[in-house]
């Protein structure tokens, strides 16, 4: 049986597809529209997901007329139809909630665990609580909006005079750059324990006066600051009402990476889906409708640039140039560039950083992760878990020889890397393990600020003219021309 995932009609939309358990294919609109949190699918993105079969079912990631109830007063809801000529074959919906805890669960390891969901808004419910046993999902605990952890973040995201839904991940790397005590509990006030808020974070937070450049990084600290204890809170409770020591973590939320790390001190073991915001809800949406395990082997689901791993272009690069783009092979499903649409370069030197930032135009203030081999992780980062898809922050032990990777605060963001994963990056590091004693690279998304993630061999060529670089094999690029930029 063939099924398709649908998220769309509101922000981050996509499409997955599953046969039997096994997933064909998962990507993004953004990357085909190139309009960042594109809210619709589009014909590209169809295009591409059916060459891999058919559907029989059309699983929708929400419950429309539901969250049309929420949104009457609003306005401009309504039930969702399939289109692109899928409009005969059958559907179903599911609750928001419940795609996220399925794409979480389903793609785990665990038969027996609590799937906590943390999110702005579904329907109704912005924190839950589930059980997964045995395949069956069930519902332990919910909160409603506007209670709710997403619209917290996201408001003060706003406040500092980023976009909210969108730029919450540039004020989580603010944070560290700023004083958490100076406005603690100012923002405490507002969340004073994990089922209580004092506020609509839904219509923004007003009458804060002026805020200054030094204060929007002090804000950004407490508010990270209020928002780990919290959801270490109800992380707590989670266990306490069901006994599980495996824990699902989905929802948006689950992308904040420094508050992830926590998580470990008291689960014995994590799952975080590669995409855990509503991007993921697709594969969810899917995973409900088969209702049993996926065959989760890697992200590495969308968008096929076919390809070798261009493994001695990528080291001809980094040794001339320290710096180079890859793109190859099937794009990532998720926010992350994990190798095949990665700006990779080397991270003993200390000017790399800025080099990087001005290539994507971002913020000079702003880190970028590495990627290690896993076997050497624990010598590097105060880590004992794994991170294959940067989902945790974590403190570097050796900063000084790898300056480009490590945070204000010490820390880092890692992709831990196995042979396994991806034998291709995997030699990259290998070979420059071997030439520097270093089995690290700095591992960054290869696009501008902003802007969706290079998808298609169109996006290459454009890129091709604009900065004047090579393609060296079919489509796979290992860019070393970057350095004219400056
Ligand atoms: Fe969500």
């Amino acid at each position: 049986m063939i099924i398709l995932g649908i998220n769309e009609t509101s922000h981050d939309a996509s499409a997955s597809l599953i046969k039997d358990g096994k997933i064909l294919f998962a990507g993004h609109a953004e990357r085909y529209s190139k309009e960042k949190n594109d809210w619709y699918i589009n014909d590209n993105l169809i295009k591409d997901v059916l060459q891999y079969g058919r559907p029989d079912y059309i699983a929708y990631y929400e419950k429309p007329m539901l969250k049309a109830s929420r949104l009457l007063l609003r306005g401009g809801a309504g039930d969702w139809k399939p289109r692109f000529d899928l409009s005969g074959v059958p559907r179903k919906s599911f609750k928001h909630h419940y795609s996220h805890a399925a794409a979480g669960y389903y793609t785990s390891k665990f038969d027996d665990a609590v799937i906590v969901v943390l999110d702005a808004i579904g329907e109704y419910n912005t924190s839950t609580i589930w059980v997964g046993e045995d395949n069956n999902i069930k519902l332990k605990h919910k909160e409603n909006y506007p209670f709710s952890f997403g619209l917290f973040y996201s408001a003060f995201t706003k406040l500092i005079g980023l976009m909210p839904n969108q730029e919450e991940y540039i004020m989580m790397g603010m944070a560290a750059y700023g004083d958490w005590k100076k406005y603690y509990k100012k923002v405490d006030n507002y969340f004073p324990n994990y089922h209580t808020q004092s506020y609509n974070f839904h219509r923004g937070i007003r009458d804060w006066g002026l805020i200054t450049e030094q204060d929007k990084f002090d804000i950004a600290a407490a508010v990270q600051a209020v928002y780990t204890t919290r959801m270490m809170e109800f992380m707590r409770m989670a266990k306490l009402i069901t006994g599980k020591k495996n824990l699902v973590f989905m929802g948006g939320c689950a992308l904040n990476s420094s508050a992830n790390t926590s998580l470990w001190k008291i689960y014995d073991s994590v799952w975080i889906m590669p995409n855990p915001g509503d991007a993921g809800s697709s594969l969810g949406a899917a995973a409900a409708l088969y209702g049993k395990h996926l065959d989760w082997q890697s992200p590495y689901l969308g968008h096929d640039l076919g390809g070798e791993y261009p493994v001695d272009k990528i080291m001809e690069g980094i040794r001339k140039d320290k710096i180079v783009a890859v793109a190859t092979g099937r794009a990532e499903y998720g926010p992350r560039a994990l190798g095949n649409r990665s700006i990779l370069a080397d991270p003993r030197d200390p000017l790399i950083k800025d080099k990087v930032n001005l290539i994507k135009q971002r913020e000079l203030f702003r880190p970028f992760a590495p990627v290690v081999m896993e076997e050497y992780a624990d010598q590097w980062f105060d880590m004992k878990f794994t991170s294959p898809y940067m989902q945790y922050t974590v403190k570097c032990l050796q900063p000084d020889k790898i300056p480009s990777v490590v945070h204000a605060d010490g820390t880092s963001r890692v992709q831990t890397l196995n042979k396994q994963q991806h034998p291709g990056l995997w030699e990259v590091l290998n070979r420059f393990y071997k030439e520097t004693g270093v089995p690290i690279l700095l591992n960054t998304s290869l696009n501008i600020k902003g802007q969706p993630l290079l998808n298609d061999i169109i996006d290459v060529e454009r890129w091709e003219s604009y900065y004047n670089f090579k393609i060296y094999s079919g489509v796979n690029i290992a860019w070393n021309n970057i350095l004219k930029l400056w």
